[in-house]
């Protein structure tokens, strides 16, 4: 893509880089929890699968704007995550991933800091435990032995495969992609229907292998298409293809899209769940939003110049940008110490609802770098 630095975009930049800048004494140590409370976070240990979205929003800023305020709060929050990795603090989940790529991995790429390729690579080497070969899947969410979890994978975990990807790159160790690939493969038969939707969650018989059943978490119902599920899937599967070569993963990826698209309301913001559209009395996602632009402009880079797609695709990832630039920033909101307003977490259990996300904020920064340079995906 040829950069888009339009005013629009710098003073969404500006905007970013103020509140971050602003955040940095209270996170300095801690970070903002998953979801905020009447649209402010309060601080927390680094014990959740969201730490990571702060210090990612860090690098981010600093590649932006190139100045040396975020290195202290990036150091404190390196050294958090390699304690958390020691002492193995809530990490029984896939979004070991998550925590890992937006902390080590970043700054392995961005300062080749030795100590992150090792951290990164004993990530790795947790999440494959979760790994089950007879089925070819990685568990979710909990415990091995929790029956109530046992076999499930989430169409979220294709944002964690990088962590393996990026392991068997740098040891040679072909059994982390191996993992990695066959998890995308079971993700893309399964959890995909054939109208291209996305079920959240799939169980496995892990004994057998056999495939079981969908269920949803955080969306709408079982058969329903949960909006941050799906922008996962644009991003995930492109991610996957990326690395693995699959071009099967791209067409998923670009089916994906369409339908997400094709069933956003009039502002380009989509519900929580893609069931819903204008005229529903429902709450939107904004980071169901932010997530997407940034899966639309992968996807859009990996098509061949002659697809159409391509130009269509970066269209609309500037289009739902500038809607949330408008009106879905806490520009209005000075209080706030997020970025992005109307978010929801989960629903279903009343958590995070129209609130500030922290991986929507992430996304946001993200969205907003892509347009702005040439930038080098952390994941
Ligand atoms: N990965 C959990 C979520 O998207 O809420």
């Amino acid at each position: 893509m040829k950069e888009k630095c339009t005013e629009m975009i710098k003073n969404s930049i500006d905007f970013s880089l103020k509140k971050i800048q602003q955040n940095l004494e209270t996170f300095s140590e801690l970070v903002p929890p998953a979801a905020s409370e009447n649209l402010v976070y309060q601080p927390e240990g680094n014990t959740d699968w969201t730490a990571s979205f702060w210090v990612g929003q860090l690098f981010l800023a600093k590649e932006i704007d190139g100045s040396d305020r975020y290195d202290q709060v990036i150091e404190n929050q390196l050294k958090s995550f390699e304690t958390r990795l020691k002492n193995k603090v809530d990490l029984e989940t896939h979004d070991i991933g998550f925590l890992y790529i937006l902390s080590t991995i970043a700054d392995y790429k961005l300062n080749r800091t030795p100590n992150s390729k090792l951290l990164a690579i004993q990530a790795a080497d947790l999440l494959m435990e979760r790994y089950n070969e007879k089925a070819g899947i990685i568990q979710a969410w909990g415990n091995l032995e929790d029956d109530n979890e046992n076999g499930r994978i989430i169409i979220d975990c294709l944002m964690n495969l990088p962590l393996l990807y990026f392991a068997s790159n740098e040891t040679g160790d072909e059994s982390y992609r191996d993992a990695a690939y066959r998890h995308a493969k079971q993700t893309q038969k399964y959890i995909v229907r054939d109208n291209f939707t996305t079920y959240h969650s799939y169980f496995f018989d892990t004994q057998t292998g056999e495939a079981k059943f969908g269920k949803t978490v955080q969306g709408y119902s079982d058969d329903s298409c949960w909006a941050r599920g799906q922008a996962w899937g644009i991003y995930g599967f492109t991610l996957s293809y990326l690395y693995t070569g699959d071009v099967s993963f791209i067409e998923t990826a670009k089916h994906l899209a369409d339908y997400f698209i094709s069933h956003l309301p009039a502002d380009n913001v989509p519900f929580w769940d893609l069931i819903f559209n204008d005229g529903d009395d429902q709450e939107r996602d904004s980071s169901s939003a932010a997530i997407a632009i940034c899966g639309l402009l992968e996807l859009a880079k990996q098509l061949p110049l002659s697809d159409s797609k391509r130009e269509s695709y970066e269209k609309k990832a500037y289009e739902i940008l500038q809607s949330l630039s408008e009106n879905y920033t806490t520009k209005n909101v000075p209080y706030s110490n997020g970025l992005l307003i109307h978010g929801v977490y989960n629903k279903n259990g009343n958590v995070g609802v129209d609130e500030c996300m922290s991986w929507g904020d992430y996304f946001y920064m993200e969205s907003l770098t892509r347009f702005n340079q040439v930038w080098n995906r952390y994941w």
